[in-house]
């Protein structure tokens, strides 16, 4: 029984690492050149943005920036022109919904599409002034590989901020190999990004205060509002949000109340937009599990959160919520 349940997350986490490992290997490959800062820009302000992964919340940043149009270039990277492909066809039909209903200030739904280099190499237009937002999926050494890599190739341009956007990795960790602290944050997105305000700018002991301000004008760039908080579990949302989902989990498990009367009941009663459940098809049933497993490998009794059996299982049998058409509602109908 368990190993019929434990075979699909190992095979989905492996589909995981290996497309991460495929970025390493493209982002080895990648020119090591860079170009060094012109110095023609203030220094606290971003001009040119890199993303690095193009899933959901990688598109979702790409996106944001692009309807800013406050940015030299947006370029979102991923090592699977398929996976670009549809990111770039879900941007498009993102930014459509947005701008018909008047939520955009843009030229034309193109010019905010073709805005954004899709490329499955590292090499934005300019270099100046750019921000590096990695979002790939949460697996600590595919991550640090990553940043390694990124350094090597930017090493020698001052101007470049490396941040993550890890929902449940310890910033510092993912980090290591970048030896220019100062310039290196936490920058967690919201889902759906291109709708969601707030960004948690994660400040580490030897993040810069300069940095930490083109953070800040990034943020406030994208049309989004930011807060500050230290690097510890959760952040400031998380560390709120995932107990109260586990705690729902728990409460359904019981038999004390329905998904739908639980959901009817934060919406009705607490004035929440969506319930825990709906909350956790949209953000993605893996992702909550992702978070709470590395959370549970904490060991900190000051983490509020229980593992689920029957959430494992929903993971391991594909039931992920929105974007795979069943979660803990059918949306395939
Ligand atoms: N782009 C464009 N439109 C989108 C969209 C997107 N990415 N996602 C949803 N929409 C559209 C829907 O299609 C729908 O459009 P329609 O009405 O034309 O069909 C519309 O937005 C939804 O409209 P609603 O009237 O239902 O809801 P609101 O517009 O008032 O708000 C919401 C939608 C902002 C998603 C709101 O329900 C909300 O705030 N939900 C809670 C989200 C939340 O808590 N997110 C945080 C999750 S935790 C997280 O992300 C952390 C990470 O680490 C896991």
């Amino acid at each position: 029984m368990f190993k019929s349940i434990l075979r699909p997350i190992i095979r989905q986490n492996n589909n995981n690492y290996y497309s991460s490992l495929l970025i390493l290997r493209q982002l080895s490959s990648s020119s090591s050149s860079s170009s060094s800062s012109s110095g023609q820009s203030s220094p606290n302000r971003i001009d040119n943005v890199l993303v690095i992964g193009s899933g959901l919340m990688g598109s979702g940043i790409a996106q944001s920036c692009a309807t800013s149009g406050k940015f030299q270039s947006i370029t979102l990277y991923d090592v699977n022109d398929k996976q670009l492909g549809i990111a770039k066809k879900s941007i498009a039909k993102s930014i459509e919904k947005l701008y018909a209903k008047g939520k955009v200030d843009i030229e034309s739904v193109d010019s905010a599409v073709n805005s954004i280099t899709f490329s499955n190499r590292t090499d934005p237009k300019s270099t100046d002034n750019l921000l590096i937002v990695e979002a790939v999926p949460e697996l600590l050494d595919v991550k640090q590989k990553i940043f390694a890599n990124l350094y090597d190739q930017f090493k020698d341009n001052p101007t470049v901020i490396y941040a993550t956007n890890t929902s449940s990795l310890a910033v510092k960790d993912i980090g290591l190999s970048v030896p220019v602290k100062d310039r290196y944050a936490g920058l967690h997105f919201f889902n759906p990004v291109p709708l969601m305000k707030l960004v948690e700018i994660v400040k580490l002991v030897d993040t810069s205060d300069q940095t930490v301000e083109s953070l800040r004008q990034f943020v406030a760039d994208i049309g989004k509002v930011s807060v500050q908080c230290r690097d510890t579990p959760g952040f400031i949302v998380n560390r709120l949000l995932i107990p109260y989902s586990s705690e729902a989990v728990k409460m359904m498990e019981r038999g004390d109340a329905s998904v739908e009367d639980i959901d009817t009941a934060m919406k009705l009663g607490a004035g929440y937009p969506m319930g825990p459940f709906e909350l956790m098809d949209m953000t993605g049933i893996d992702t909550g599990k992702f978070v709470r497993d590395a959370w549970l490998a904490r060991n900190d009794p000051s983490l509020n959160i229980a593992s689920s059996e029957l959430v494992d299982k929903m993971v391991a049998d594909g039931r992920l919520g929105r974007k795979t058409g069943k979660g803990w509602y059918d949306y395939s109908k």
